[in-house]
């Protein structure tokens, strides 16, 4: 079949790569959307089941710091796109294993980079129509001061904030000139890979887009992250390990409104720019952690609070940055992006969606996945 387009998508069968993957397969039929992914913990193809048999999906499991095999995929399937998502993404695994998300986010992306470049400038037509979209995160910037003097409110949109709680924590944003300021074994690992990319860009004029985005909420996280940790604890009735005093902040995002976010910007973005992506949607984690056990409660059946006793406060992480806020008015300013949910819906959606799917979060949390995969791709 002749494709228009031919993408691969890196770190496709994750969180949010599933859904970048799904939106761009079903949207543009008329694209050939490789995932390549190497299947972590954090990989899970049952996350993309639902589109896996369409003629313009193809899956490869494979390691992006594989140079000759990115190589060889690129030129096999004429690859004029690039959205790269795969990373070791969780803090708290950074914290106890910084090699491992060294050799992912740097070296992977140096491996990528690299065989996009070589190929393509093995192209008559070279750079022209090509595009490195990277998609990095808010936590590059370093942390934010919680300054926000009592009863002052933004002078910003809040189109995705709930109507009740839109106060931002603070009088400073991330934009996207923030200097970069990495805490984290993994926002240090972030950081290094968005200035290769630029670097890139400068040196050899790589055609490349960087994205920085907040913190992401929704159908088909990895339960070691807060939300679905969360919910799926509150629902076996286990303890919910709040790090220090819960009151550090961060800003939330509806995945699927990433996605959209990823899209419009990978088609219209300008090549060499930076884009903010966030809802303008800040929470404590307490109280963002109180409006999931109302929220699961009430789904439940349960009497109203009747999880709040399984609220346990724990040491803090290391380095715990205080809060994030992006401010995302350039990409809604110049794109027209905006997101699509208020707060209170989008929670309501990923509660229901973990309590409809217990059976995926049940295989997840087992570890059986895992076993099924390495059985299906053992040579
Ligand atoms: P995730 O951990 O859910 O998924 C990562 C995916 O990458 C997994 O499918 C994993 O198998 C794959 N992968 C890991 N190492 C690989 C390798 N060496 N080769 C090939 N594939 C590999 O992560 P996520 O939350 O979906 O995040 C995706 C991207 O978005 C990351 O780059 C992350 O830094 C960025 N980001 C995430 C958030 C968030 O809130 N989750 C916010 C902003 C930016
Ligand atoms: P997380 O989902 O790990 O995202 P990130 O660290 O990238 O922001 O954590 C979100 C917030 O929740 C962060 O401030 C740490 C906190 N947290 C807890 O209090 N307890 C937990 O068990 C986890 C996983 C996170």
């Amino acid at each position: 079949m002749n494709f228009r387009r031919s993408i691969i998508i890196t770190g496709g069968a994750g969180f949010i790569g599933s859904h970048v993957v799904r939106l761009m397969v079903c949207k543009y039929p008329d694209y050939h959307i490789i995932n390549v992914d190497k299947l972590t913990y954090a990989g899970n193809l049952a996350n993309l089941k639902d589109i896996e048999d369409r003629p313009n999906y193809t899956f490869v499991k494979a390691d992006i710091c594989d140079f000759d095999l990115m190589m060889d995929l690129m030129k096999r399937h004429s690859v004029d796109g690039i959205i790269h998502l795969a990373a070791e993404s969780h803090v708290d695994r950074s914290i106890k294993d910084p090699f491992t998300f060294a050799r992912t986010n740097v070296m992977g992306t140096l491996s990528l980079l690299q065989a996009a470049k070589l190929y393509w400038e093995s192209l008559p037509e070279k750079y022209e129509g090509k595009l490195f979209y990277h998609i990095s995160t808010d936590e590059v910037y370093g942390a934010l001061e919680m300054n926000r003097p009592e009863g002052v409110e933004p002078p910003f949109s809040t189109a995705a904030s709930s109507s009740e709680h839109h106060l931002a924590y603070g009088d400073d944003f991330f934009y996207e000139t923030t200097k970069y300021n990495p805490h984290s074994p993994y926002s240090a690992s972030k950081a290094s890979s968005d200035h290769f990319v630029r670097a890139f860009h400068d040196t050899y004029g790589l055609p490349s887009i960087v994205t920085n985005c907040s913190n992401n909420y929704g159908p088909y996280q990895f339960p070691e992250k807060l939300i679905p940790l969360f919910i799926n604890n509150i629902r076996k009735r286990k303890p919910l390990p709040v790090y220090g005093k819960g009151e550090n902040v961060r800003d939330w995002l509806f995945v699927e409104d990433h996605a959209r976010a990823i899209d419009l910007i990978f088609h219209k973005g300008k090549v060499a720019e930076t884009y903010n992506i966030g809802g303008f949607n800040e929470w404590k984690n307490i109280d963002l952690i109180k409006v999931m056990i109302k929220t699961v409660d009430r789904v439940l059946g349960n009497p109203e609070g009747s999880s709040l006793d399984l609220i346990t406060y724990v040491t803090d992480r290391l380095g715990h940055d205080a809060r994030y806020a992006i401010d995302s008015s350039k990409l809604q300013k110049e794109l027209g992006w905006e997101p699509s949910l208020q707060f209170e819906e989008g929670i309501e959606k990923t509660v229901r969606w973990y309590l409809d799917n217990q059976e995926w979060m049940d295989n997840v949390t087992s570890g059986d996945y895992q076993k099924y995969y390495e059985e299906m791709y053992k040579a």
